[in-house]
């Protein structure tokens, strides 16, 4: 059912979001035609690295993590009920990749490896375009973080910077971290301009 549900309360907030940009009072001046449109195109790249399997395989559409390019389960029942159940995933995944440790095909590692919480799951797995870029409108789906805090998450965070250090012989996401990074703030810049369902008002007749 949830997935159901989830689309659904997309569907709602969607325009939403688009009514807070019309606001007047609001401080930030609304993104320029121009600006629009090169969110727009900014998203299909950030899109490509957030459904790559370095982030994906943390943000699955079930209630477990995937592992390798293939997106398979978590092996040893790693799931959701493992963790309310005291499952701790630092018991494995250390603050480095297993290769630090001098550990061939170990774990991979980061300072503070752990999962979406449940009521909060951070579904990027199955998503669309539209889909995905809708639900980073929706703060409650965000953990309360706003286009900016998203930024600041993306840029930040030891989870994300991981997926250009991998270890093993994973891949890394289509663009550089940098790349990636230019795409978001230009995202941002214009509104998060979604591919079609969040309507901007530019700032220009
Ligand atoms: C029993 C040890 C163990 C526990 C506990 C564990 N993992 Fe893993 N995990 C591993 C090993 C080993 C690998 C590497 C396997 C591989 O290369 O596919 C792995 C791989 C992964 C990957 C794949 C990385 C990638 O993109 O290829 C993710 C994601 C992941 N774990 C997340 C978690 C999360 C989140 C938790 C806690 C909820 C957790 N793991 C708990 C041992 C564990
Ligand atoms: C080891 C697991 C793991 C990996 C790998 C991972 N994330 Fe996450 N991500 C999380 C967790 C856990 C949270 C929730 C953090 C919190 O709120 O404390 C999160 C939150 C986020 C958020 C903010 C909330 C939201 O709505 O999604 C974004 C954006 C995000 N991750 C992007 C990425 C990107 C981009 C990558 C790959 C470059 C990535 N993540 C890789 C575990 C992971």
């Amino acid at each position: 059912m949830r997935p159901f549900i989830f689309a659904v309360a997309l569907a709602l907030t969607a325009p939403l979001a688009a009514c807070e940009t019309e606001d007047p009072a609001s401080p930030v001046p609304p993104p320029t035609t121009q600006e629009i449109a090169a969110a727009r195109d900014a998203w299909a790249d950030v899109y490509s690295v957030l459904t790559h399997p370095r982030c994906m395989n943390c943000h699955p559409s079930g209630d477990a993590p995937l592992q390798t390019d293939a997106s398979t389960v978590h092996k040893w029942g790693v799931n959701r009920d493992a963790i309310a159940g005291g499952l701790e995933c630092s018991a494995c995944h250390r603050e480095q990749n297993a290769e630090a440790f001098g550990l061939a095909e170990g774990p991979p590692g980061a300072p503070n490896w752990h999962f979406p919480p449940a009521d909060t799951p951070m579904i990027f797995q199955g998503r669309d375009p539209a889909a995905l870029c809708a639900q980073f409108h929706d703060e409650e789906a965000t953990g309360g973080r706003d286009l900016d805090g998203l930024l600041e998450h993306v840029n930040n965070e030891s989870l994300v910077l991981w997926a250009w250090n991998p270890g093993g012989d994973r891949t890394t996401p289509p663009l550089t971290h940098d790349a990636f990074i230019e795409a978001f703030a230009t995202w941002v810049q214009g509104g998060g301009a979604c591919p079609d369902d969040v309507e901007i008002v530019p700032a220009d007749p």
